[in-house]
């Protein structure tokens, strides 16, 4: 069928709108680590992009990010080329698209089974890891995709990556590139915060965000304050090769290596057996000390895998099959200053309470009036409150439609709430 000339410049019009909007946001979350849509709102937005270059393939523009994957390297640290490109994932929401993805690979595998290995999907940030003979020497961040920054002294100080392997039964590789995620467990990303909070340092808005802003210290003294941990879920390179034939014993032998692997993992020989692993683990989420963002589906056999390929800069193998988001509307009653133990203030927002995820919020915390700003919050408002994996709710959204007339804006106060003195 051919488009009509002015629906196709509306079409392009349309196209264009949505990458400039998804360049921003992407900017802001991985080279400012500040993002300001919740990850669901920007998958919307990257899926109506998706969307209108499947229904108009002869429109696609030549910047779409659908085909690259987002972000920048900082100048700050030494630019790396990574050797085996760090590749995106497909992105599955639920049975039906999960079902599409089995459907594709079993007709491009027709007659074989096919197994799963099912991972958790950390939502920290991808980094590659070199070992020369077992001795940690490089660690880049994810970048790009095709460069990133050389991030080795702080990678370094993270105290559960192995800076040297060992191996029981049989012998180091002479060159192992490990993939993985650097993350700041729940506990650690709660006991960070209070302690910046007492000492009226910015606190931050999520683990990933926390974990990203330590990455990136200059100073890897500061790095090594911070409670990171490294999880590892793949092998880019690995000479001799390892011989190992399946997903699964490839992360099996990563932990004989001596690196951390997901507090879960499954193989499932069935696509309704990953659904089942799916649903336990969206369950089990709360209790997990990592924050994760959904599950990753790859298909267990190597040899699969390399027959399946890549589409643009997706393994046609793998997906992530994210979680849907949990939040819930509600008002703000009030914006309380709370005064920490060195003086420094900290908005709080007093909710009418409402169920988030199983949980009643009534508190949360703003941060800072920087944060106020962002979300232009005022007491009156209607606001989406949303929880990640973590126990710690966070004002999403302001619904500016639903502002009632009167609705106040915060200010900072003038005096300390507590003693009246006066604030600097
Ligand atoms: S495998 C070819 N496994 O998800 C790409 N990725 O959306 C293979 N991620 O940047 C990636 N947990 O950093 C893989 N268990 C896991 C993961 C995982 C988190 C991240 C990864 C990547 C992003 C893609």
């Amino acid at each position: 069928m051919v488009t009509p000339m002015t629906q196709q410049a509306e079409i392009v019009a349309k196209m264009r709108q949505l990458i400039q909007i998804l360049a921003q946001h992407n900017h802001a979350y991985y080279v400012m680590d500040q993002p300001c849509i919740s990850d669901s709102e920007y998958d919307q937005l990257f899926h109506q992009l998706k969307a209108l270059e499947a229904q108009y393939p002869e429109l696609i523009q030549a910047d779409t990010p659908t085909l690259k994957v987002g972000g920048q390297a900082l100048s700050k640290f030494e630019t790396v080329t990574h050797a085996v490109p760090m590749l995106s994932l497909g992105n599955v929401f639920n049975y039906d698209e999960l079902l599409a993805f089995a459907r594709r690979i079993e007709e491009r595998l027709p007659q074989q089974s096919i197994e799963y290995d099912v991972e958790l999907k950390f939502d920290g940030l991808a980094i590659s890891l070199w070992y020369e003979k077992g001795v940690l020497v490089r660690g880049v961040t994810r970048g790009d995709g095709e460069t990133g920054e050389d991030i080795t002294q702080n990678v370094k100080t993270i105290r559960n990556l192995p800076k040297v392997l060992t191996l029981q039964a049989g012998n180091v590789p002479d060159l192992l590139e490990v993939r993985g995620e650097v993350l700041m467990p729940k506990a650690g990303f709660e006991k960070l915060n209070a302690d910046h909070q007492a000492r009226g340092e910015k606190t931050f808005a999520n683990p990933r965000n926390a974990a990203a802003g330590s990455l990136r210290q200059l100073d890897s003294n500061i790095a090594a304050a911070r409670p990171l941990a490294f999880y590892a879920y793949g092998i880019a390179q690995c000479q001799p090769h390892h011989g190992l034939s399946t997903m699964s014993a490839s992360l099996i032998w990563l932990e004989q290596l001596g690196f951390a692997v997901g507090e879960r993992h499954f193989v499932c020989d069935s696509i309704e057996a990953v659904q089942s692993a799916y649903e336990q683990i969206n369950q089990e989420r709360p209790q997990l000390s990592v924050e994760i963002d959904g599950m990753v589906i790859k298909v267990n056999d190597l040899k699969q895998q390399q027959t399946l390929g890549f589409l643009s800069r997706e393994p046609r193998w793998a997906t992530a099959y994210k979680f849907p988001a949990v939040a819930a509307l509600t008002t703000v009653e009030n914006i309380d200053w709370q005064v920490g133990r060195t003086g420094a203030l900290t908005p709080v927002a007093r909710l009418h309470p409402v169920a988030v995820g199983g949980v009643t919020v009534s508190n949360v915390t703003l941060h800072n009036i920087g944060e106020i700003q962002r979300l232009d919050v005022r007491v009156g408002d209607r606001v989406s409150v949303y929880r990640s994996g973590d126990v710690i709710p966070k004002v999403e959204k302001v619904w500016p439609e639903f502002r009632p007339v009167d609705a106040q804006e915060v200010t900072l106060p003038n005096q300390c709430p507590v003693c009246a003195s006066p604030v600097v």
